[in-house]
């Protein structure tokens, strides 16, 4: 490493101890950008670019002058600029450890998170709490784990808890003393990450220039001054002034500046400074420190500073947080109307700014500052001032008894943050005892965030109740008029629940006082207590999940099949130097991709060009179809049911079709081209579009499904009806789409080689047919093309059909143009072409008798299928319940919507919950419990083999009755039910639900092919026709060929694991690979390779026995050296093919959820989740859970809060991490429990193994019922309220049940009717 300072015109700083020094930069560059284009290092990836998922955190050490301190802090390199960074450290994942040196065990702690009992303890950051430990990834997503693990890991570096909680994931022996644990753990040593240089240098002023742009980091307000007002600005030249750069997640700016003002430097900016009128903050203080400060600073006795720092701390992620400035958060909301949370706090506490604009500097209140007309680009807010607690300011005069509270509130589709609240809330009172009860001295309310440009301040209602003694029929007005005043702009979605939550924060406020609290409260001091205790982990130090059991049963039958090993590949994971597509090096010469979509459902296309910008110096390349050679044919898909288009060739059918490719020099101009695309579109002559199913339904726009997959029906469903004492007819439900939202998105390179040959790599579920697809493309022989696939970033069957395009496209650009073409999409455009789950409309018909049973169900259900064709299983699922009889109808719809495809489970999920549906409306209709229903409607062995035929397997396999009551004793649930229900007795504003869930979930079995080589040294390499896509194939596959190899028994056998490396598909390499979905991939893989094993074993036993009748004994690495002198061939290639009377089976699993309701806020929380689930003999208990709990969060997601909006014409508009919100650790089940049972020897499976990637997600349709049943509750308490409308027992909630969903359901207006039921009592 270089010590010494670069000169003033040259950014200088370290990356993993490795420094760079910059002469010349484009000031835009992002730190993402500069890691992954110019050094080796890859751990960062583009997940999101906004901010909002964390796959690009890296550590910034960076020398504080003030504090005379190295400070360490997360940021996120999507957003922060390269400039920004000079004279820093940077530690990426790699710099914590790596393969060529050494895992750290951070890293080890991580890769091993699902592996029971390591006997080492994990390194560093032993002073964090638990409660710390969750929050620091809070921000972070994850679509494989389900959070638990990744918890876990992290916990364990925490001092407070106790290492045994972890459940199996406990990095320690058992019986270990706590305190021998803790004081084994080494501290972080952040001097080790820290620049030689650091210190001094970097607060002088730079001038870093690239051709055009600079970027300046004045270091006194004069330098500033100067700076605005030279001649380049001043004669028009546009200038940026940045701080954190985080504003860019939100507004995805491309302008490029003349002139980047970095604010960091300059003192005045970064000042903290107390007197006794409050406390002043410099603009460019990190949101971070300033929580810091207001703790530091928060007199005993007054919560304003504290709650104001709470509240800060859930704005965005703790890596956001340390870069976004106050100052940032303020101008985006005064100069964009960024909903912001800090303007509101800011507003109702009396806040007041400094400005500067020229040489004028003011100092205005936070309500001026907001009502100002847009600042320029030259004004500059210096400090923020909060005033202290001031009655007299407050009030004119201060009496001594008065209360003087303060609460902030925000409802947010995540409680930690990372989500924009739908509304926030500030409210600062005075409040004095009178005789008559408690007398309003004074209160103030703000409230932003609702849909309006600015926060805004409640000043009719204020008025209204100063002076006024609070009382029922106070609180009552008051809330009308607050009703009135905080009404969102047109537009604005959800506008009435908006505003209902602003009088649901009002009324839980008031409640706080006592003389009125008895009177009003109605047990909303149970739901503070509640929220304080379920909230704890937010505000203050609880963990967010409680500490659960999970609990495996492993087999020694096949060791070291059905060892719970850490998954292959973990380490280099989690270190980041597992390679994906895109961190593979660019070939030189290489070009790059991206795609030009419709922004029309059905149009013409006749022309497109490409705006100019300063950015693109050269005209990018457009290919469309008419590149496609004459050989070669407009294909850009293939799957079993048949394909689709590459291009849209003269009419573009759906918004989100692909029109063309735009292949630049770099990804960021060829995004940049794309997005300045200009597309002719003429629909003169055309039909409209079809969008919903009715349209598709009225114009017969159906697929055509072969008869060969229609599935059978059961019984006779006029007999059943006949039977039936009650009828439901003609119920309806609809069912919306879901993203996959995988962490890696769509990505692919191809490279031109010899001889008309193409390599791609592709990040695919199925290369087999992305092989044939660019071979039909191009028009050349397959075997011209050769696909690679290593591993892929999440698939959940995104990455099936829709990755064919993307390495089709690249390939067809690669071939025109001969040069290497790579493309990434961004996740806006990735999200808008992907199509995801299939949205459809189930009208049904069933007839029951009084006890409850089922006699008879028709279901009529239209599947929005898009341009694609349908592939998906309803029907097999749907069979969980004894129907006595079955009949259906399916259309799958043709819309102008892009082609939907198999989401993880797909059709399956939909099927499960459905069923579910249907017996909760049976219950409501028959007024009795709904578990009963289940009970009663639950398979025998007859009827289930009567409705699943073959796949139901042996009596003995029949594990879902067992499985049913299991869970009941692990989950208490008896008792758990007279606990809810005395709950919801003593509680007015929450209620909880309760639900037990069973899945039967069908399977099938699909050939793969597999091949096994032993190399000289005895290593093994195999190749399998399944995809690594982090449901752990690879280690399974690991296991079984040592397993199976072992079978040879010689000396040396027993460390044969370690001995195999699974590799990356190639297509020309190892044919008939398939796709990998289905959940039954893994098994399959590992069949096949037992099959290779089998015959190396037939081949290499003669041998052995020769050697061992010669030697007495024979050790594995001696036989393959002698094999290879011997000529035995030691590669052995096979398909499994499923035995057809084997391949379907069924697989069992239950649930039970509890879940608690806010009915002021329609916010819901997971109690506690459990799950008894079968995985046969699990092949790897721990992979297995793993796929178990990631499985249920992802239906999680589904059912309670991704909400796919599209808009009228079909576009998705949830296009990011800003609207479309998965689960994070703070919205998953606080305690989740799970069993995965062995239920012992399954002859037809592959060594008794059953499947677990995709039945779990079914489960989560527990948490979806449970909440339905804590709403069944408000219903029933609003209809004793005296309302008369949205109590009806039978109703049905969304899915998602988002909060503004379960909000409705609870009434909009509960409050309300809650305070005219108290008022006017003789007319309920
Ligand atoms: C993922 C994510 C989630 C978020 N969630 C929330 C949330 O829940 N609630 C909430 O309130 N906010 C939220 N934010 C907003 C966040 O607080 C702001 O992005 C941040 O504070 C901006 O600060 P910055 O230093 O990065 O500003 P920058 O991006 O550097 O600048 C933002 C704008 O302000 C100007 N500017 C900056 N400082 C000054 C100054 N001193 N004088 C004049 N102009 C200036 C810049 O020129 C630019 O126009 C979120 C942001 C992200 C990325
Ligand atoms: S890529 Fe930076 S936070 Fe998502």
């Amino acid at each position: 490493m270089e010590s010494g300072g670069a000169g003033d015109d040259c950014l200088a700083f370290e990356v993993n101890g490795r420094r760079f020094e910059l002469p010349e930069i484009d000031p835009s560059t992002t730190l993402l950008d500069f890691l992954r284009s110019r050094t080796p290092f890859k751990s960062v990836k583009l997940g999101c670019g906004e901010g909002g998922c964390g796959a690009c955190v890296v550590a910034v050490s960076k020398y504080d002058s003030t504090l005379k301190k190295v400070e360490t802090f997360t940021v996120s390199s999507c957003l922060t600029l390269i400039c920004s960074i000079n004279g820093c450290s940077i530690t990426t994942s790699e710099g914590l450890g790596n393969a060529k040196t050494d895992f750290t065990r951070s890293i080890k702690a991580l890769a091993n998170a699902e592996k029971s009992q390591l006997a080492e303890p994990p390194n560093g950051f032993s002073k964090i709490t638990a409660s710390e430990a969750e929050k620091a990834i809070a921000g972070n997503l994850c679509r494989c784990t389900g959070y638990r693990p990744i918890a876990d890991a992290c916990k364990s570096f925490a001092a407070d808890v106790d290492l045994e909680d972890l459940g199996i994931n406990s990095f320690w022996r058992k019986g270990d003393k706590n305190e021998k644990k803790v004081s084994s753990l080494p501290l972080y040593s952040r001097k080790d990450h820290a620049c030689s240089y650091m210190g001094g240098e970097c607060r002088s002023t730079r001038l870093l220039n690239s051709k055009k742009n600079s970027w300046y980091s004045p270091a006194s307000v004069e330098e500033l001054h100067n700076l605005l007002h030279s001649d380049t600005v001043v004669k028009d030249g546009s200038v940026k002034l940045v701080v954190g750069n985080t504003a860019n997640g939100y507004y995805k700016e491309t302008e490029v500046y003349d002139i980047y003002i970095d604010l960091r430097y300059i003192p005045e900016l970064s000042v903290v400074k107390r007197d006794e009128s409050g406390i002043e903050l410099g603009a460019a203080l990190s949101i971070s420190k300033v929580v810091v400060y207001l703790r530091e600073n928060s007199e005993s006795g007054e919560h304003v500073f504290s709650k104001i720092a709470d509240h800060m701390e859930k704005v965005a992620a703790g890596f956001v947080r340390n870069s976004a400035s106050l100052g940032g958060n303020l101008i985006m909301a005064q100069k964009k109307y960024f909903p912001s949370d800090i303007v509101t706090l800011l507003l109702v506490v009396g806040a007041s700014v400094s400005i500067m604009s020229g040489h004028k500097h003011e100092k205005i209140t936070m309500e001026e500052f907001l009502s100002r007309p847009p600042l320029d680009s030259q004004t500059v807010l210096f400090t923020v001032h909060i005033p202290f607690l001031d009655l007299k300011r407050i009030n004119g005069s201060v009496q001594t008894s008065s209360r003087f509270m303060f609460e902030t509130y925000r409802a947010a589709p995540r409680p930690l943050g990372n989500a924009l609240p739908y509304l926030n809330a500030a409210i600062l009172a005075d409040i004095f005892p009178d005789t008559n009860g408690s007398l309003v001295n004074n209160i103030q309310l703000a409230f932003g965030a609702y849909g309006t440009k600015h926060a805004t301040r409640a000043r009719k209602v204020e008025e209204y109740l100063t002076g006024k003694v609070l009382s029922l029929e106070v609180l009552d007005e008051a809330t009308k008029l607050l009703k009135g005043a905080v009404v969102s702009e047109e537009g604005t979605s959800h506008a009435a629940y908006r505003s209902s939550l602003a009088v649901g924060f009002l009324f839980e406020f008031l409640n706080s006082f006592s003389s009125v609290g008895s009177a009003i409260s109605g047990g909303l001091s149970n739901k503070k207590q509640n929220d304080s205790l379920l909230e704890g982990a937010v505000t203050g130090n609880q963990p967010l999940l409680s500490s659960a059991k999970q609990v495996v049963e492993s087999s020694r039958e096949y060791h070291p099949v059905g060892e719970p090993m850490p998954k292959f590949g973990a380490a280099i994971q989690a270190s980041g130097e597992a390679v994906f597509v895109d961190d593979i090096p660019s070939p030189t010469d290489c070009l790059y991709g991206a795609i030009i979509c419709s922004t029309k459902p059905l149009a013409r296309v006749k022309g497109i060009s490409i705006k100019n910008h300063p950015r693109l110096a050269q005209a990018p390349d457009v290919i469309t179809a008419k590149d496609i050679p004459k050989e070669g044919k407009n294909v850009g898909c293939l799957t079993l049911f048949g394909g689709e288009p590459l291009f849209a060739d003269d009419i573009a059918k759906c918004c989100g079709d692909i029109i063309a490719l735009v292949v630049a020099d770099t990804q960021k101009n060829a995004n940049l081209a794309a997005k300045n695309a200009v597309v002719d579109y003429d629909t003169a002559g055309l039909d409209p579009p079809i969008l919903t199913v009715e349209e598709a339904v009225e114009r017969s726009s159906f697929y055509h499904v072969p008869p060969f997959l229609y599935p059978q029906t059961v019984g006779d469903f006029a007999k059943g009806m006949a039977e039936a004492d009650h009828k439901i007819l003609s119920d309806e439900i609809r069912l919306g789409s879901q993203y996959y939202f995988y962490m890696e998105t769509q990505r692919a390179l191809a490279v031109p080689d010899e001889d008309n040959c193409m390599v791609v790599y592709t990040s695919s579920q199925s290369p087999k047919y992305a092989h044939r697809v660019i071979a039909q493309c191009l028009g050349v022989p397959e075997h011209n093309v050769r696909v690679h696939t290593r591993r892929v970033g999440g698939g959940f069957g995104g990455k099936s059909s829709k990755a064919m395009p993307i390495s089709t496209a690249c390939a067809l650009a690669a071939y025109k143009l001969q040069r290497p073409v790579r493309m990434y999409l961004d996740r806006k455009t990735d999200m808008i072409i992907a199509g995801g789950r299939h949205p459809m409309k189930i009208t049904y018909s069933v007839g029951f008798k009084s006890d409850g049973k089922i006699t008879a169900l028709h279901l009529d259900v239209l599947v929005n299928a898009g341009m694609g064709t349908l592939s998906f299983d309803f029907i097999g699922v749907f069979k969980k319940y004894d129907w006595g009889a079955l009949s259906f109808d399916f259309k799958i719809c043709r819309t102008n919507h892009s082609s939907k495809s198999a989401m993880r489970a797909p059709g399956e999920v939909q099927a499960s919950y459905i069923a579910e549906a249907i017996i909760e409306n049976v219950a409501s209709w028959l007024a009795v419990d709904v578990d009963s229903i289940r009970n009663r409607n639950l398979h025998s062995y007859e009827s289930l083999k009567l409705f699943c035929g073959g796949a139901s397997g042996e009596s003995d396999e029949f594990t879902l009755p067992s499985i049913w009551d299991k869970v009941a004793s692990m989950s208490n649930f008896d008792q758990r039910i007279l606990s809810v229900e005395q709950f919801n007795r003593s509680n007015l504003w929450l209620k909880r639900g309760i639900s037990r869930l069973p899945i039967v979930h069908e399977v099938l079995v699909r050939s793969a092919p597999g091949k096994v080589s032993i190399l000289w040294d005895g290593s093994i390499v195999v190749e399998v026709g399944g995809i690594e896509i982090g449901q752990g194939l690879w280690t399974k596959v690991k296991q079984v060929v040592a397993y199976a190899l072992g079978q040879i028994q010689c000396d040396g056998t027993e460390d044969l694991f370690d001995k195999v490396r699974v590799v990356q598909m190639d297509t020309l390499s190892l044919i008939q690979g398939g796709s990998t979905a289905g959940s039954t991939t893994s098994e399959s893989s590992c069949a096949a390779v037992r099959l290779c094993c089998s015959v190396l074993v037939e081949r290499l036993t003669p041998l052995k026995e020769t050697l061992k009748a010669d030697t007495g004994s024979v050790d594995w690495k001696t036989l393959i050296l002698q094999a290879n002198y011997a000529a035995v061939n030691l590669a052995a290639n096979s398909l499994f093919v499923p035995d057809p009377t084997a391949m379907k089976y069924l697989n069992y699993g239950a649930a039970v959820s509890e879940v608690e309701v806010d009915i002021l806020t329609g916010g819901t929380k997971i109690l506690r989740t459990d799950i008894v689930y079968d995985c046969g003999q699990s092949m790897n208990p721990a992979v297995d859970l793993g796929q178990i709990e990631g499985a249920f969060v992802q239906g999680l997601g589904f059912f309670m809060q991704e909400e796919y909006s599209t808009d009228s014409d079909g576009t998705m508009v949830a296009d990011g991490t800003w609207t479309y919100k998965i689960p994070t650790i703070d919205t998953i089940p606080k305690q989740f429990n799970v069993q995965v049972l062995n239920s012992g020897h399954h002859q037809q499976r592959v060594l008794s193994s059953k499947a677990s990637g995709e039945p779990l997600l079914l489960l989560a349709a527990s948490v979806h019922c449970a909440t339905r049943a804590a709403i069944g509750e408000a219903r029933k308490q609003l209809k004793s309220w005296g309302a008369v409308e949205g109590t009806e027992s039978t109703f049905q909630l969304d899915v998602p049940a988002t909060m503004p969903a379960v909000k409705q359901l609870c009434g909009l207006d509960s409050v309300e009717t809650y305070l005219q039921s108290r008022l006017s009592p003789s007319q309920n």
